[in-house]
């Protein structure tokens, strides 16, 4: 079959690079990874075009306009790429019979509920990014709803607060580390850590049967994030933790981090305060999926975000990635 992945240079992007690559799935189907270079996803025609030429069976759209301040001022171009290149790819998915796998994230709530967001939970965002992504997914389920085809499908995997091979929060909490011996993080945002490659794994678990070939699943949304929740603030002080464990040459240790409200750092766009996602359409899911095979993958999908961001964190002290 012929895998089309957008987003190579994206952190999601590597993960799948490494991930396919581990799995030597490249043996055995057609991978064409696609990054900015060889289509601008603002180009809806570019998109279309390269559809053509690829035939993709599996569409992973792992790119996306990820500049949350940013998008306050470049919103067109947030919508073209969030919200018209998926519609694109979902136009190709139902008239070809493909499967799209696509990711779409927290910002899509606004944050007041109590409790973590469900599967189902009506979206609100709040800013610009947040609209867009919203945007993508309704264009995403409205074009499979409209047209069904039997063998068309659909997944959006909403995450958050990812973190892999790129620039990211934990990355900068790290290199404040290194530099200062006092910081402030917002400690009442809420919200679960998520590896990019841990979230390229489940993706294909979900897209892919035990023979790497497509399986049917049942169309719609599922929330991907590890088990647990937490703060930035604790986030920071955990990951400070492990590296200065790890043996990290750090001028800041945890007791040097102040929690402050998220009041105290204003910035453009504004964020939901509660962006803890629960999961139990994926939980359901993978239930069925894990019944009767591999068990390792089953484990790895029960991690806490704890045991992703120190088994993360361990690896960059090791390969003085910080
Ligand atoms: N990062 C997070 O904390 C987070 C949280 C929740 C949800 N998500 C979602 O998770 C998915 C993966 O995020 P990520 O962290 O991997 O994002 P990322 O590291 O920012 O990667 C996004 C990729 O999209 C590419 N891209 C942007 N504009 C493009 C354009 N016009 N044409 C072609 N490619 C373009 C970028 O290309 P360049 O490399 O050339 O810039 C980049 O490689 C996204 O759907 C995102 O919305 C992320």
């Amino acid at each position: 079959m012929n895998i089309l992945v957008f987003g190579k240079d994206g952190q999601l992007g590597k993960a799948f690079q490494s991930v396919l690559a581990a799995h030597k799935l490249s043996e055995l189907h057609r991978i064409h990874f696609v990054g900015r270079a060889q289509c601008d996803l603002s180009n809806a025609d570019a998109i279309t075009n390269l559809l053509r030429e690829t035939k993709p069976n599996l569409i992973i759209n792992a790119a996306a306009y990820t500049a949350v301040d940013q998008a306050e001022q470049e919103i067109d171009l947030a919508y073209a790429i969030n919200a018209n290149a998926p519609a694109v790819m979902a136009q190709y998915a139902v008239k070809e019979g493909a499967t799209l796998l696509h990711y779409s994230t927290d910002y899509v709530f606004d944050g007041t509920k109590a409790t973590p967001y469900l599967e189902t939970d009506a979206r609100n965002p709040l800013g610009i990014y947040g609209k867009s992504k919203a945007a993508g997914e309704e264009a995403i389920e409205t074009i499979f709803r409209s047209q069904p085809d039997p063998q068309a499908q659909f997944a959006i995997l909403r995450t958050s607060w990812v973190y892999g091979d790129g620039p990211n929060f934990i990355r900068t909490i790290l290199r404040l580390a290194k530099e200062r011996d006092a910081i402030k993080v917002i400690a009442n945002q809420y919200g679960v850590p998520t590896s990019a490659l841990w979230l390229a794994s489940i993706s294909l678990a979900i897209v892919l049967n035990e023979n790497h070939q497509l399986r049917s699943f049942p169309s719609g949304f599922y929330h991907a994030i590890p088990q647990g929740e937490t703060t930035w603030y604790e986030l920071a002080c955990f990951a400070v933790q492990v590296a200065s464990d790890a043996g990290a040459d750090l001028k800041l240790y945890p007791n040097q981090i102040t929690a402050i409200p998220a009041s105290e750092y204003p910035l453009p766009a504004p964020r939901p305060m509660n962006s803890r996602l629960g999961r139990p359409a994926l939980d359901t899911l993978m239930n069925q999926i894990s019944k009767g095979t591999d068990v390792t993958k089953w484990q790895q999908w029960q991690q806490s975000w704890q045991e992703q961001v120190a088994d993360y964190v361990q690896d960059l002290v090791l390969h003085k990635n910080i």
